[in-house]
């Protein structure tokens, strides 16, 4: 692996871009957490990253108002949707490596943060074995973004302790979790990828003994002018999942009864032209 005193050693500069300048024979690669997609979400210092990158590689989450603050990058779309991976993540990194050794400034642009769920450690991982240079930028990620919106705390004194986040696809289909700790009542359980497997997860968490009338949000297109909320229950959570589209999570919590649900559909209060829905579904056929 090369050490930076290597890189050093080597005097060899790529010029690109006819005379704009010189580049260093090693470029660098930094991941960045672009957030749930509000690009008023994105940090300081995303935006910094964004600003002074040669290529954007991204994936299906980020929006195109964020991909347009970095109009001097050339961007890549390594879109991955579940069922639909367009690159292999074997492939993403070998793409980092390669383009950090053509000496590129390269964002690798995530949505969320690049370490809950965004495999942010595996391209960390290879940058490191190859000896380039990688750094992280946090992103919020969609459980805050959705909880914030609908102004429902993960942790609220009395009656959420603790907050967990988890997974609802595993690699080889239905999570194996512990449902004894997660269905322990006082706690937000935030489910992330669970649409497919939200009958599955309400099933497994209440014979592990969590209430069916425990409050559960369910949020698709966190922070996005499409927000979709719908306030059910640990019971209703697989009914309240039917006919989702975009990326959406599944919030179980006594804490999510806290929930904004405006009674006019179709608005959100103080903006514009959104098409925000906001529902509320099986809240009294709980156990
Ligand atoms: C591969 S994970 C990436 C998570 C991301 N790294 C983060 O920190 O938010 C994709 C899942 O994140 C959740 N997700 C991402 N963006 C979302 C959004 N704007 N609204 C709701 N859920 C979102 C969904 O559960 C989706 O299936």
């Amino acid at each position: 692996m090369a050490s930076p005193s290597d890189r050093k050693a080597e005097p060899r500069l790529v010029a690109l871009r006819g005379g704009e300048g010189v580049r260093p024979a090693v470029g660098r690669v930094t991941l960045v957490g672009a957030g749930p997609g509000d690009p008023d979400l994105l940090t300081v210092k995303a935006l910094k990253a964004l600003q002074a990158a040669d290529v954007l590689v991204h994936d299906g989450l980020v929006s195109g108002e964020i991909l347009d603050l970095a109009p001097q990058a050339r961007r890549i779309d390594v879109a991955k949707r579940k069922s639909r991976h367009t690159l292999p993540q074997d492939d993403i990194n070998q793409l980092l490596v390669a383009l950090a050794r053509e000496g590129l400034e390269v964002v690798r642009l995530k949505g969320g943060d690049p370490f809950l769920f965004g495999r942010g450690g595996e391209e960390l991982s290879a940058c490191r074995e190859a000896g380039i240079d990688c750094t992280v930028v946090p992103g919020v990620t969609a459980a805050l973004a959705a909880s914030a919106g609908a102004g429902a705390p993960l942790t609220h004194r009395g009656n959420a302790q603790a907050v967990t986040f988890v997974t609802g696809h595993a690699a080889h289909g239905e999570p194996d979790l512990d449902w004894t700790a997660l269905a322990r009542p006082n706690q937000t359980v935030v489910v992330y990828m669970g649409v497919s497997t939200a009958g599955f997860i309400a099933e497994r968490l209440t014979a592990a003994g969590r209430a069916g009338s425990t409050p559960a949000l369910v949020v698709e297109n966190a922070s996005r002018a499409d927000e979709r909320r719908i306030l059910t229950t640990l019971a209703g959570l697989a009914t309240a999942t039917e006919g989702l589209k975009g990326p959406a999570l599944l919030m179980v919590g006594e804490a999510m009864a806290m929930a904004e649900i405006p009674t006019i559909s179709g608005q959100v209060p103080g903006s514009v032209a959104t098409a925000a829905v906001f529902e509320v579904q099986n809240v009294s056929s709980g156990q």
